[in-house]
């Protein structure tokens, strides 16, 4: 069970078998944009692990980056986006997004998204790394939320089948080793299921869970990652994770996400003694996020760090969201400065497709977080995620469109080969280890990493997955892949002998010529390979 396709045992004699043209994995901005250009042409069904609405876009705050402001161009966005790459973004998906960004952000308008306007135009701002104010939002800082919502409300009026609460653990194959399908836990029925379709849309977003702190919602546990590194799909650029520098840190309360925007509005860092340490840093408050992030933590070792939203006149008409939250945990952000931390934020890192969404599986197809194609290099600039998923589910669905595909036979797929054990029951402590994995993975393969850390990381994960026997429940499920991928990414960033972006090594601070280069890694492999794009 430990080296297989498959996180749990199954029988193809108990599975209801359902079917659809394309199957589209998860309902964030890449997978809804998806599921409505293909329906043009196919039988769509989406799945999604909790309701539609939920998941890392819905908590998208500041904006969407795009090119569309009077003194901008697609050439400096394509400029900005590099230099944040830091020396590893493919230059020609970066290249698609920024040329490509405008149409589809206009599409998404036509859609439906309401974005904040000031005199008639569309309102720009701006965040870290970015020479123009190039970031479109949606009341205030509820950008992700108001993006959804029209999606949801373009999905919902179409014929795209969308079911809720199911839960993908595997792709199925068919006897040529192609994706045939998906196993899926139906969460209503608690029964699992399993859906043959003629090509998947994998989008089913990051892994912000996997450490202590996080942006990111309960669900971003990797899980469509996982499964398709189980299926044989290649991994690229795993040890790179961005840590965004702002997110509230009180006791009990969530990492709630404080917007890049309010730097790039103005809100200024201080520690405790009211110093804006960033003051001598090139960029400063709006240096690239791991500049500022490792700053923070810097100043974390010896006192609390503050954002000050002082100098912004009426914070809470901005950003109606930081500041209701913030009030709710008893700070107003016109008058106190909220207490912030660092957060695991988004996965640069994801399974390896070309810049058509391919992946070396056939038949699946990958988009948005969960994907990586190389456009965000080393360090993803601020803004350019949502914008990265409307694009390139766009190019998933060009390249589908002009492909002939065979649905799958239930006679074709391959079967489990193993026991069959339906009273299985789960070995783990899972809230226990679920808490074990996010402390090893903040402490030891976060912000700054060394190869002791690293090593000792990667030797406490491997017990547990030797220990780990799955049942057929979410929260054990989850637990399974949070282990391998947290496996994977400490073994990749042990073998980066080298600081570039989110990933830093305190052993070797600085960047070097020799590791310009994407890890890729697939089940199987004893190295880590690398390639150049
Ligand atoms: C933010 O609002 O700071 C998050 C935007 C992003 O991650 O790009």
């Amino acid at each position: 069970m430990k080296d297989s396709d498959f996180l749990i045992p199954w029988s193809k004699d108990s599975l209801v078998v359902n079917y659809t043209e394309v199957l589209v994995l998860g309902s964030g901005i890449a997978g809804l944009f998806a599921a409505i250009k293909l329906s043009r042409k196919f039988d769509v069904t989406v799945l999604t692990k909790k309701n539609i609405m939920e998941g890392n876009t819905e908590h998208a705050q500041g904006g969407i980056a795009v090119a569309l402001n009077q003194d901008d161009s697609p050439e400096f966005h394509y400029g900005d986006t590099i230099l944040a790459g830091a020396g590893l973004c493919n230059l020609e998906a970066v290249k698609i997004l920024a040329e490509k960004g405008p149409e589809c952000v206009r599409r998404l308008i036509e859609l439906g998204t309401k974005f904040d306007r000031h005199d008639n135009e569309l309102d720009f701002t701006k965040e870290g790394a970015h020479s123009k104010r190039r970031v479109l939002h949606a009341r205030g800082d509820a950008t992700g939320e108001e993006i959804e919502r029209a999606l949801v409300e373009v999905v919902r009026s179409r014929l795209i089948t969308v079911k809720e609460n199911h839960y993908v653990i595997d792709f199925i194959k068919n006897h040529h080793g192609e994706i045939a399908g998906v196993l899926v836990l139906n969460q209503i029925s608690g029964k699992v299921e399993a859906w043959l379709a003629k090509a998947v849309v994998l989008a089913t977003g990051g892994l912000g869970q996997l450490y202590k702190h996080t942006t990111n919602p309960e669900l971003a546990t990797g899980d469509g990652i996982a499964a398709a590194y189980r299926a044989g799909a290649e991994l690229m650029d795993m040890e790179f994770i961005q840590f965004h520098p702002t997110a509230l840190l009180l006791p009990g309360a969530p990492s709630f996400l404080i917007s890049e925007a309010a730097r790039g509005e103005g809100a200024k860092l201080l520690n405790v003694r009211g110093e804006r340490f960033m003051e001598g840093i090139p960029g400063q408050e709006l240096a690239p996020r791991d500049v500022v992030a490792r700053a923070i933590w810097e100043q974390m070792k010896d006192s609390p760090v503050y954002l000050d939203f002082s100098c912004l006149e009426q914070p809470q008409d901005r950003f109606p969201t930081i500041y209701s939250t913030c009030l709710d945990y008893g700070i107003d952000i016109s008058t106190t400065p909220v207490p912030i931390g660092p957060a695991a934020h988004y996965m640069m890192g994801g399974v390896k497709v070309n810049n058509m969404g391919e992946t070396n599986l056939a038949n699946l197809y990958a988009c948005g977080e969960c994907a990586c194609n190389g456009v965000h290099g080393a360090n993803r600039l601020a803004s350019n995620s949502l914008l990265d998923g409307l694009v390139f589910a766009s190019m998933i669905t060009d390249s589908l469109s002009s492909k002939t595909f065979v649905l799958a036979k239930w006679e074709n797929v391959r079967p489990f080969k193993g026991v069959w054990d339906i009273n299985q029951k789960g070995s783990a402590d899972v809230q226990f280890l679920r808490k074990q994995i996010k402390d090893i993975m903040w402490e030891k393969a976060g912000i700054i990493r060394t190869q002791q850390g690293l090593l000792e990381a990667y030797s406490q994960l491997i017990k547990f997955w030797e220990e780990f026997t799955p049942s057929l429940e979410v929260p054990h499920l989850e637990l399974g892949n949070m282990i391998s991928l947290g496996l994977i990414i400490a073994k990749t960033a042990m073998e980066r002998e080298e600081s570039r972006g989110g990933h830093y090594r305190s052993d070797f601070p600085f960047a070097n010529k020799h590791w310009q280069k994407h890890s890729v890694l697939k089940r199987g492999d004893q190295h880590v390979g690398y390639v150049s794009i």
